[in-house]
């Protein structure tokens, strides 16, 4: 018998602050849990399928509402034991500890096959076996560090949950590796020794702001940076040093050179150099294989035009150099492509070009001094594409498109446009770079369909 159909019954409208018990059914994009409770879908922090939480509304809709876990009452019994714990507490950067390995990597595949279907409408591509991650901890080359105050002791570790005013002091963070996690503590040593105060927000006074630390995997080079207000104080124990006036959320300023100026790193046989404001790739092991697989979809025959689009230091067109005829790559950072260029004569690579434009603006200018692409690569920023940005990339007239996403709800209408323009979306592979986290990587492949 079909149920009888007809609006459905309003759902209660919680209130900001309240506490509510429910059940955990899935996993959301972005990795939230979602339960459903009195007719309303809750989007759930800090918790798994199979958890029942008792959870705060932190924002209420007619039919939605979003909820941070604050105490954990029955246990999934899929749960496997937290690995890394601060204070008591979950590393906040290993939100997907509790979920097994093999888990997490069926929710990542699955997220990259609903988004392609459900968000972009298509069918009919390969949704290949995703890439599971080399080291599932230790595996992070960068890790950023806040300040706080326990008494009038500077503290440095990551933000509690929910709090921008509370900092847990970190000890041993499973995400970064031994050496790294001595150098935050060196940092830490030296702040606690000189008595230097953290920065407080509230106050708008202190001193120390964030650690930046950075490793390069291949080379054992640590390079850590100091976030600080303008103040005087004794010489810091780093590599560089940032002033930051005033309130601004980020880490980036003026920055002075007490070390060395930049990392160095090897990857897919190159040595590479980065400044400090320049992208890199966080998973140094997960980021060759990456770039094995662009390789891979690429198919490059030692004759062709490549586009090497959002190429950060130059990374992804550097690897290609050898098997294209030529490389061009576009980046709006102008110290990345400082780099990149530094990267490709230090390799002895003759056949790439770079360009420090926008790629909104770029890609034409880039057209006309390099001809049409045979084969683009495109890596940008969550976001993903505009649509204007997407008909520049069909300018390029290229046969294959190799979109390397790390989002796939935005490389799904973006996606959905190059193949309403006359290309076929015929692979996907997902590369798991960010283990413990519901963060996705995959390489898309588009190809052009004969006219
Ligand atoms: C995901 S990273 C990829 C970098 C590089 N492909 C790699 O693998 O290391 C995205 C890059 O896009 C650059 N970017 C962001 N917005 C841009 C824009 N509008 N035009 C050009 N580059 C941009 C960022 O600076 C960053 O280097």
């Amino acid at each position: 018998m079909e149920a009888a159909s007809g609006p459905k019954p309003a759902a209660r409208r919680p209130k900001r602050g309240e506490l509510l018990e429910v059940e955990i059914e899935s996993l959301a994009f972005g990795g939230r849990g979602v339960a459903r409770t009195e007719g309303l879908v809750v989007f759930v922090a800090g918790a798994l399928p199979g958890d029942r939480v008792r959870a705060e509304v932190t924002k209420a809709k007619k039919r939605f509402a979003e909820a941070r876990a604050v105490e954990l009452l029955t246990p999934s019994p899929d749960r496997v034991a937290d690995v890394c714990v601060h204070g008591g507490e979950p590393c906040p950067g290993a939100p997907w500890q509790g979920l097994a390995y093999e888990r997490q990597l069926e929710h990542k595949s699955d997220q990259v096959g609903e988004a392609l279907r459900r968000i972009g409408e298509l069918e009919g591509f390969e949704l290949e076996e995703i890439v599971p991650a080399a080291e599932q901890w230790r595996y992070r080359n960068k890790l950023e560090y806040s300040f706080g105050e326990d008494g009038d002791q500077p503290t440095l570790g990551f933000h509690a949950r929910g709090r921008w005013d509370l900092i847990v002091d970190v000890d041993d963070c499973h995400l970064a590796s031994a050496a790294g996690n001595k150098a935050r503590d060196a940092v830490r040593d030296w702040a606690q020794l000189g008595s230097i105060r953290a920065y407080d927000g509230r106050a708008h006074k202190g001193t120390l702001r964030n650690l930046v630390v950075r490793e390069g995997r291949r080379t054992g080079q640590i390079q850590t940076r100091l976030v600080t207000t303008p103040s005087r104080f004794p010489k810091p124990p780093v590599d560089l040093h940032t002033t930051i006036e005033g309130d601004s959320g980020g880490t980036d300023g003026p920055t002075g050179v007490l070390g060395e100026e930049r990392l160095r790193e090897e990857l897919c046989g190159l040595k590479l150099e980065m400044s400090h404001g320049a992208f890199f790739q966080t998973n140094t092991e997960m980021a060759e294989r990456l770039y094995g697989v662009v390789a891979e979809f690429a198919g490059l025959s030692g004759s062709e035009r490549v586009f090497d689009l959002y190429c950060g230091i130059g990374t992804i067109g550097l690897t290609l150099a050898a098997q294209a005829g030529e490389v061009w790559g576009l980046e709006i950072v102008p110290e990345a492509i400082a780099d990149a260029e530094r990267n490709a004569e230090r390799n002895g690579i003759e056949n790439a070009h770079f360009l420090a434009a926008n790629a909104r603006t770029g890609v034409r200018p880039l057209l006309v001094q390099a001809g049409k692409a045979d084969v683009v690569v495109i890596d940008p920023p969550r976001a993903g594409l505009s649509q204007k940005i997407v008909r520049r990339l069909l300018e390029c007239e290229a046969k294959k498109i190799v979109y390397v996403s790390c989002n796939p709800t935005t490389l799904a209408p973006n996606a959905a446009q190059l193949v309403e323009a006359g290309y076929r979306l015929s692979r996907v592979r997902p590369v798991d770079m960010f283990p413990q986290t519901p963060h996705i990587e995959c390489v898309a492949l588009f190809e052009k369909v004969a006219a």
